[in-house]
């Protein structure tokens, strides 16, 4: 998409010389059935920094234009192990960066919530997770954490971090019903065009 790179030497320019700099420009999100929402992505390590640094406010700012609450690498074609998320309490940004995530421990507790996807736009379905779970992670400065998450937030991340084994919340709903959120979408994707 060589209409879009052109955007990003603009952005500089206008930030060096002391103006607002430009928002990033949105990624483009894809649609399921798509081989990159099926495949596995890597762990960043420290030589995609600069990659990563390009990607993450083109990431949010495709999340915040769908609107979503979260979005993983994959899902805007790039596999690698890194989630942008951003619950957006009490309607202000508090936006997280996930690297590498890796969950330390999940509740037998289990909770079963309503979820959708930004890659199966208007699809939704019940899922069930554990309730909770603890995390250990890297943030966008490559700093270690590890973070307990339930609720919203815990659902949020699992659903993430699935996209990075190339998984789908369909893919934990019974083969009848998500057959049928599948032909659904496909019959949407295609009136849109
Ligand atoms: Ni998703």
């Amino acid at each position: 998409m060589p209409d879009m790179d052109t955007h990003i030497p603009d952005a500089a320019t206008e930030a060096d010389a002391g103006a607002e700099p430009l928002p990033a420009e949105p990624l483009p999100i894809l649609v399921a059935p798509h081989p990159l929402l099926k495949s596995r992505a890597r762990p960043v390590t420290e030589a995609d920094r600069a990659t990563i640094a390009a990607l993450i406010p083109r990431m949010f700012a495709a999340m915040y234009r769908a609107p979503g609450i979260g979005l993983a690498a994959p899902q805007v074609g790039h596999l690698l192990r890194l989630l942008v998320i951003d619950l957006m309490p009490d309607d202000k940004p508090a936006p997280m960066v996930i690297i590498n995530p890796e969950i330390l421990a999940a509740s037998s507790e289990l909770c079963e919530r309503e979820e959708g996807c930004l890659s199966l736009p208007g699809q939704y379905a019940q899922v069930v997770r554990p309730a909770r779970i603890k995390l250990r992670y890297l943030d966008r400065d490559y700093a270690r954490r590890e973070i307990e998450a339930e609720g919203l937030l815990g659902t949020c991340i699992q659903h993430e971090m699935d996209h990075l084994e190339g998984t789908i919340f369909v893919d934990h709903i019974s083969s009848l019903k998500r057959n049928m959120i599948m032909r659904k979408l496909a019959k949407e994707q295609r009136l849109k065009k």
